[in-house]
């Protein structure tokens, strides 16, 4: 097993003014370079104040964060925050360019990338959320998935080693959503992009490699999209889940365990 990406220790945040009620307790995890991790959980369950601590928004009261081995702290925040790229769930108030381009192009301007450069990485980045044909396109006029896709592309023009999307998928409509959910899956191989997805999606939590449930600021459980809906049974399942259970009550020939999409398609095939 390589070293852990992100390793996270006994991490715990309550909020001011919120007496005794922890809104993280003593979470420990840890990520490969390369995994996809899906956080799955009620609202309130902590998963976004996770975020906000891992990206530096929030400070740790207690137990520790390790970015690529190193601590995160005051001292090593801002070269470490260099990183990670973090994609919220409302994309309004993140736009400040002219062009869907100059857009994408914003984190790139500041780090005095030179202009023909930046053009290639803006241009790869579109590409990727599927957004090529509307470069020159004024931002403000875009529908919410599409703002949303732009925000996604600012994000992976900086080659993050650590993305984290928080409900980010959630203006998307569907066929962007399972776009980018592929691209996404092939980033993670081809470049060993380590993902943190936070969702209520459950065809988004099915396409990571590994689910963390939590609950009231704990993690209560902790498996391979296999293990997880298998065991938890009140989630709604992922897609190709449904269909083997509907295959399986109508006496049909069905898998005997979870598959994804793409093992139940070669399943079926056969
Ligand atoms: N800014 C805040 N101030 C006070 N309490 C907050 C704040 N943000 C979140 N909380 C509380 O912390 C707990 C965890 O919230 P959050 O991390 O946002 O959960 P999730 O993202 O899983 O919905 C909840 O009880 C929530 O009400
Ligand atoms: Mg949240």
């Amino acid at each position: 097993m390589s070293e852990p990406m992100i390793e996270v220790r006994n991490l715990s945040y309550t909020y001011r003014g919120r007496g005794e009620k922890s809104a993280l307790s003593s979470v420990t995890f840890s990520v490969s370079r390369g995994e996809w991790l899906a956080v799955i959980g009620r609202n309130g369950a902590g998963k976004s104040t996770l975020a906000g601590l891992l990206v530096g928004l929030l400070k740790p009261q207690s137990g520790s964060i390790r970015i690529n081995g190193q601590m995160l702290d005051e001292t090593s925040e801002w070269a470490l925050r260099r990183h990670m790229g973090i994609v919220f769930q409302n994309p309004d108030n993140q736009f400040i360019g002219t062009t869907v381009e100059d857009d994408v192009a914003f984190g790139l301007e500041n780090e005095n990338m030179p202009v023909a450069q930046m053009k290639v990485r803006v241009a790869e980045a579109l590409k990727l959320v599927g957004l090529s044909g509307l470069r020159q396109a004024d931002p403000s006029r875009l529908s919410g998935g599409q703002k949303q896709r732009v925000a996604i592309a600012g994000i992976l023009a900086l080659r993050p080693d650590i993305l984290i999307l928080d409900e980010a998928f959630v203006m998307l409509d569907p066929k962007s959503r399972r776009d980018l959910l592929s691209t996404l899956r092939r980033l993670a191989e081809a470049t060993h992009l380590t993902i943190l997805s936070i969702t209520h999606d459950m065809d988004e939590a099915a396409a990571s490699n590994r689910i963390l449930v939590m609950q009231d600021g704990k993690i209560v459980n902790d498996g391979t999209p296999g293990q997880i809906f298998s065991t938890e049974k009140d989630l709604g399942a992922p897609f190709s889940e449904r269909l083997r259970r509907i295959l399986l009550a109508k006496g049909r020939r069905a898998p005997d365990q979870y598959m994804t999409e793409e093992e139940m398609v070669d399943w079926l095939w056969k």
